[in-house]
């Protein structure tokens, strides 16, 4: 086997979005798209030589020979071992738990998240640093730049290695391990939770459903829910990963998930039901005939924490994306704790896990996770819940409708217009900025315009700031309307709506969340032309 540089043009549209460098698997089938990625990644992560990288992905389309093409490259660049997960696969959440475990150098995951795969769909590749989570701003703008001056790359001249026996490979220098994607992050779930609680559950007559959607989280919960905790086979649906995620669009949410969802609002409807995305880090949780809010689902997880054991010492604060509501803020006040207000995008969590300043996150998208990994993590908060459940011996519905009158209820609700036009997009954005100085004040939608601003956040552990993260109207009565474009989309520009507002009268928290926002939702079009500028009537998602 003998190393080979190959002498390469560089590409200058590899600049890393919100979660990696996602791209039509088309774009990425280009020559050498992929290598120059990934020597670019080599070229900007520091001294690796001896070290391990972690390799896995969701399953999808190209997974299995982006695989091959890295193992060489990370053997020609100098890593001495490779964790991959048996047959290419490993959930975000378990690849983040297993860089941390072996305490390796870092890991490449595979993924272009809930997007639909395919040869025709996405592709995506992203970094995470030791600490189990994605690269920081300062290092994924060091890969960009590296991108577009390279001009090498480095690789071995070697046969694909075999990714579905678990046992060790020699490539080079380079010893692979095919590993058991499963394993070690089931018995991570086991630390943290009260599984005799859950299995007692489970045997007393509580039904659930888990849909897989035919992306990774297949084997997780399979192996978890239905065999350590013996919940009846056929628990999961969709169970087993399929390269195109048998052809749907795999992310949690009432529009995307709707075989689960009509199993929920039928009239003999499980107790519980829940999903996961594509690669295994989003959660989408439902009761009987009820479904419950990422935000609400943050601050209940948060005010429930006791309920589990791996987090029964107390936690330590509670992060959220700016987007998310505001309903973790009252539940962090009223126990004590600090609550800090990220950007869009879980990197902005890390550092504040790492300095054991938050315990728990989350994020409006369907994204929960705590201090266990440095990724949002699925399958953990649907656990969580059902640890919760079992304790607590009441219906997901009592749960929620308890805690809105103890807390307060904020009304909350997301509205994406997907694939408009991106200077389009970017104007929406401008009409508010144009009325920064004027807006506040103002009565919008009833209540009392108090300021708008770009967000931005300056990270309180290493000083480094990230502006332009949202555009926002903030009102006196704590209600918000705020305007983003999506970071991870791969044709066009998304606009995501975000609508806030808070009703702590306990007479009128169970509205529809459309009705209740009626007049913000009129307010946030009014201010910024949207439909107008966008040509569009409604948006193509309501979550
Ligand atoms: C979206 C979500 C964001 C999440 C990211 C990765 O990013 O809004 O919360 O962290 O996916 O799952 P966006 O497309 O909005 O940039
Ligand atoms: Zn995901």
């Amino acid at each position: 086997m003998s190393a080979s540089v190959i002498a390469v043009r560089s590409f200058d549209d590899q600049k890393p979005g919100t979660s990696g460098l996602r791209k039509k698997v088309k774009v990425f089938q280009q020559a050498n798209y992929l290598e120059n990625f990934v020597q670019s990644v080599f070229d900007s992560i520091g001294d690796f030589s001896g070290q391990t990288l972690v390799l896995g992905g969701d399953g999808r389309f190209y997974n299995r020979h982006a695989i091959q093409v890295i193992l060489k490259m990370a053997a020609a660049n100098g890593f001495s071992r490779a964790l991959v997960g048996q047959g290419g696969i490993l959930s975000t959440p378990a690849a983040s738990h297993v860089i941390r475990k072996y305490k390796a150098y870092g890991g490449l995951i595979l993924s272009a998240s809930h997007n639909p795969a395919g040869p025709d769909e996405d592709f995506g590749i992203k970094y995470n640093i030791g600490n189990g989570g994605p690269a920081p701003e300062g290092v994924t703008e060091a890969i960009f730049a590296r991108t577009k001056s390279i001009n090498e790359y480095r690789t071995l001249e070697a046969n694909d290695i075999s990714l579905d026996g678990i046992g060790a490979t020699q490539l080079g220098e380079m010893r692979v391990e095919i590993i058991d994607p499963v394993a070690d992050y089931a018995d991570l779930m086991q630390s943290l939770f009260d599984f005799d609680a859950i299995r007692a559950l489970l045997a007393g007559g509580f039904s659930m459903k888990f849909d897989a959607m035919h992306a990774v989280t297949g084997p997780y919960a399979t192996r978890i829910l239905e065999g350590d905790l013996g919940a009846s086979a056929g628990t999961v649906m969709n169970g087993i990963p399929k390269e195109d995620f048998g052809g749907g669009h795999p992310d949690p949410n009432l529009t995307y998930a709707h075989d689960l969802v009509e199993i929920m609002y039928a009239d003999d409807a499980p107790d519980f039901g829940a999903a996961s995305d594509g690669d295994g880090d989003r959660n989408m949780v439902l009761g009987n005939g009820f479904f419950v809010t990422p935000s609400d689902s943050l601050a209940i997880l948060a005010a429930n924490a006791e309920c589990a054991p791996g987090y029964q010492g107390g936690i330590a604060g509670i992060a959220r994306s700016m987007p998310t509501s505001a309903a973790a803020d009252r539940v962090a006040e009223a126990m004590g704790l600090d609550c800090f207000e990220t950007p869009t995008g879980w990197k902005f969590f890390g550092n504040l896990m790492d300095a054991g300043k938050v315990t728990l996150c989350g994020e409006e998208s369907f994204g929960t996770g705590s201090n266990h990994v440095r990724e949002k993590d699925g399958l953990w908060a649907v656990l969580f819940w059902l640890n919760i459940l079992a304790v607590r011996k009441a219906s997901v519905e009592a749960i929620v409708s308890e805690h809105w009158q103890k807390f307060g209820r904020n009304y909350y609700s997301r509205h994406d217009y997907e694939g408009v036009d991106s200077a389009a997009a970017e104007q929406v954005l401008q009409t508010v900025r144009d009325q920064f100085a004027s807006l506040p004040g103002q009565i919008l939608a009833g209540r009392i315009v108090s300021a708008c601003d770009d967000f931005s956040y300056c990270d309180p552990i290493d000083g480094s700031v990230s502006s332009k993260q949202g555009v926002r109207v903030l009102f006196e009565d704590g209600s918000r309307i705020i305007f983003r474009l999506s970071g991870t989309g791969t044709s066009g520009a998304t606009i995501r709506l975000y609508l806030e507002s808070f009703e702590d009268d306990s007479a009128r928290q169970h509205m529809d969340a459309q009705d209740a926002l009626a007049d913000m939702i009129v307010a946030a079009n009014d201010i910024s032309k949207l439909r107008e500028l966008s040509g569009r009537d409604r948006p193509t998602v309501i979550t």
